[in-house]
């Protein structure tokens, strides 16, 4: 399955190998999931994120909504738009930018209708696509490259806003749990085998992990299953708290593949929801090439709206990145592109964004609003609030 790494990738394989060894044998020889996706995505200098590796777009693992058309980008700026006009001015804030090309195409619309943001700010972990979204952001016009901040933590000082995290929900270190077969909570982690490989091992969950996993079965409508596998994100919550911490007044957007609870943990997604990106191609095995794939998990959307409970934002909408885009207009943008070649391009790649087949109905919009009172442009269409 290596054997078409280059040389490049063959020695980060051996050095993350060797770095999840010492980290294993500092750990008594097994490592939680969420720890060891941790290590895979983030481990400095080594991880899929940490490293060099080209991930987005054409040559890369995965394709984005905004790498695909710019038509995302026109959408989430009308959003954007109408918060800032509100508001009466303010910044965005953008988690997680990628190659740029969000940042990019939100610039560019919001100067077109005139409502740009006072500072566009990009809190992103890894070093390599920072700088490629530096490149990229250095193409704009100085008026509006100039207003581009990167962070390395998030806002200190209050600020208003929004808030744009698209697929970046799912990068966030998740739990893996299977049920025993006596209700006891398991949980699914990493060891060596006796050839070296890495392999999956179950042990009894951590007291936290297992009140989580038995907290959110005694929502569900039965309950989970002896062997029924899944995931939980235990940070997603501290996560979303601190990086709304100091939004005193806007909306932040999260775009992600993801469901409310009920949906997730149905017994039909028996095995959970991990995927890996890898050259485009898509697959659920975690283990391998750690540091080279990316890993994700789908989004439990009903715990982010928990979250936001937990830190005093609103839950503002919750619909599907179809009824999101249609609800900012994106036939208006269609129709706006020349005709011939460019318009045709643009009703293929909608096409993509809006089909419940394709990208539709899998990604997710949810808005938390702190001092907002305004009903929402992308959820005037559909909002499916009363399923989370
Ligand atoms: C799947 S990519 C999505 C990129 C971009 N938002 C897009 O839609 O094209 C995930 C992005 O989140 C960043 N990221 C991962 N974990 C993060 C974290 N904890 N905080 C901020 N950014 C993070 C990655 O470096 C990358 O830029």
């Amino acid at each position: 399955m290596t054997d078409n790494l280059d040389l490049h990738q063959q020695a980060q394989l051996q050095r993350m190998q060797a770095h999840l060894q010492a980290v294993l044998a500092g750990q008594g020889g097994w490592l939680g999931f969420a720890r060891y996706m941790d290590e895979a995505l983030y481990a400095p200098g080594l991880g899929y994120y940490s490293a060099g590796a080209r991930k987005l777009g054409a040559g890369g693992d995965f394709t984005t909504a905004p790498e695909l058309s710019p038509l995302f980008g026109g959408c989430v700026a009308r959003q954007c738009e109408q918060v800032l006009r509100t508001l009466g001015g303010g910044d965005v804030l953008e988690l997680g930018a990628g190659s740029g090309r969000l940042a990019f195409d939100v610039l560019q619309a919001l100067a077109q209708a005139d409502s740009l943001p006072q500072r566009y700010l990009i809190l992103e972990v890894s070093a390599d696509l920072r700088q490629r979204q530096q490149e990229l952001l250095a193409t704009l016009p100085a008026a509006l490259a100039d207003r581009v901040q990167w962070l390395d933590a998030p806002p200190a000082q209050g600020w208003r806003g929004v808030l744009l995290a698209n697929e970046v929900l799912d990068a966030l270190p998740c739990d893996c749990f299977v049920m025993g077969a006596d209700g006891q909570v398991l949980e699914r982690g990493v060891t060596l085998d006796t050839a070296g490989a890495l392999v999956w091992q179950s042990r009894p969950a951590t007291a936290s992990l297992a009140a989580e996993v038995l907290r959110l079965q005694s929502q569900l409508p039965q309950p989970l299953e002896a062997g029924y596998a899944s995931e939980l994100c235990l940070r997603a919550g501290p996560w979303v708290a601190a990086v709304t911490a100091q939004l005193q007044a806007g909306v932040a957007l999260f775009i992600d593949y993801g469901l409310p609870r009920a949906q997730y943990y149905q017994p039909a997604r028996d095995g959970g929801t991990l995927r890996c990106h890898w050259r485009q191609r898509a697959h659920d095995d975690p283990l391998w090439l750690p540091g080279l794939q990316d890993i994700t998990a789908w989004v439990d959307f009903t715990r982010v709206a928990e979250a936001a409970d937990d830190c005093g934002l609103q839950v503002l909408g919750f619909t599907t990145q179809m009824g999101f885009l249609l609800g900012t207009g994106i036939e208006t943008l269609i129709a706006a592109a020349p005709e011939g070649v460019a318009r045709t391009r643009r009703l293929t790649e909608a096409r993509e964004l809006l089909m419940p087949e394709a990208m539709g109905e899998s990604f997710k919009v949810i808005a938390l609003g702190r001092n907002w009172h305004t009903p929402l442009t992308g959820f005037a269409v559909q909002d499916l609030l009363e399923r989370l």
